[in-house]
């Protein structure tokens, strides 16, 4: 088996906010990441589900240091070297080892400089980190340009000149040309037509076979995710709420919230019928998350234990690599997307 590239360790952040309606209030604190951990594997694809402000992009931005974490540990293993604290590098050892972890975002027209040429955009990261001749530049700007299927005579264009799939071909151009060895792709997908969105999704997936690249996918589609993904996780309010390898956790989830998330996944054999779970009340608030599990609330198992109890991340029984932070896990028999016969 790989080693892990990546082990995030009980990664938590705090968002300060005021108040809108009491002008002196002091400001209080949200926590958006609660006690994240978990490990990634050299080479795998690792997709982060859940809905619209559970934490996913807070905790990309936490990894690739877009923002800092309030606590908790990022370890990355530098090829061929030793394990280094990436939250904690300073100076010239953050600038030897940044560049590794890139993230992509969702609007690649908003990260994209209208006044840049595609060419100045895409070779602008490595301008900063490494002295090269012109030459050299353009060896490898015609590279990554042509891997990522760009048309190398539209190099001197601006991004406006492009379509939304060139522009997150341009994105990922600008990526890969420091040659990360970890891309967090942040609903890179999301806007792209369903063609393009599945032409995007063959280059990530020949990039990653070609250049050994490791993924963090975060979407919420969860028909890519199942085609993608090595292994899943499922933030709700800021905590991971069940991980385990894409076909365990779509056949056999594990946590009432997956089970709900999947119950909206179309099948692929229209005849088989499946009731969606709709999830009533409202999704929790962070500032004031609910008490015990924090899902309960929506959950159609709860038990008064589930009130009164946090469950932890814990393996499931006779499956080491399937974690569920549910008190029932394994008395619960959840209904996953594919119907064995
Ligand atoms: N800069 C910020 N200040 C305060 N709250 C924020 C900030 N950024 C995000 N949040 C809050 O953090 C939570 C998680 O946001 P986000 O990570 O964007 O979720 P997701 O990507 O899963 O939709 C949301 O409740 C959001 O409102
Ligand atoms: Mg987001």
């Amino acid at each position: 088996m790989s080693k892990p590239i990546l082990q995030v360790n009980q990664l938590n952040k705090d968002f300060q906010v005021k108040s809108k309606n009491k002008l002196f209030s002091k400001p209080s604190s949200i926590r958006v990441l609660n006690n994240v951990s978990f490990e990634l594997l050299e080479g795998e694809t690792l997709s982060i589900v859940g809905e619209s402000g559970c934490g996913k992009t807070t905790l990309g931005r936490c990894i690739v240091r877009g923002m800092d974490a309030t606590s908790g540990q990022v370890l990355y293993r530098p090829e061929g070297e030793e394990q280094v604290d990436f939250l904690g590098l300073r100076g010239k050892a953050f600038k030897k080892y940044r560049k590794d972890i890139q993230m992509i975002f969702q609007d690649p027209f908003s990260s994209l400089s209208p006044r840049m040429s595609v060419y100045d955009i895409i070779s602008e990261p490595l301008l900063a980190n490494f002295k090269l001749s012109k030459s050299q530049l353009d060896e490898k700007v015609t590279f990554i340009a042509e891997k990522t299927g760009l048309n190398v005579s539209y190099l001197k264009r601006y991004p406006h000149a492009f379509s939304g799939g060139q522009r997150q071909r341009i994105a990922i151009a600008r990526s890969l040309i420091s040659q990360p060895r970890l891309i967090v792709c942040d609903e890179a997908v999301s806007a792209l037509d369903v063609s393009i969105k599945a032409q995007i999704i063959n280059l990530l997936k020949d990039l990653q076979e070609q250049l050994q690249i490791t993924y963090i996918f975060i979407s919420h589609d969860l028909s890519i995710v199942q085609n993608i993904s090595d292994r899943v996780a499922v933030m709700h309010l800021g905590k991971i709420v069940e991980l385990a390898p894409v076909d365990s956790l779509f056949t056999h989830p594990m946590h009432p919230y997956t089970e709900a998330l999947l119950s909206a996944v179309p099948e692929p054999d229209p005849d088989t019928k499946k009731d969606r779970i709709i999830l009533e009340g409202e999704v929790p608030n962070p500032a004031n998350p609910p008490s015990g599990c924090h899902f309960h609330p929506r959950c159609r198992y709860k038990t008064d234990k589930c009130v009164q109890q946090e469950p932890e991340l814990q393996t499931v029984d006779n499956d080491n690599n399937h974690f569920a932070a549910c008190h029932y896990a394994n008395q619960l028999n959840l209904r996953g997307v594919i119907h064995e016969s």
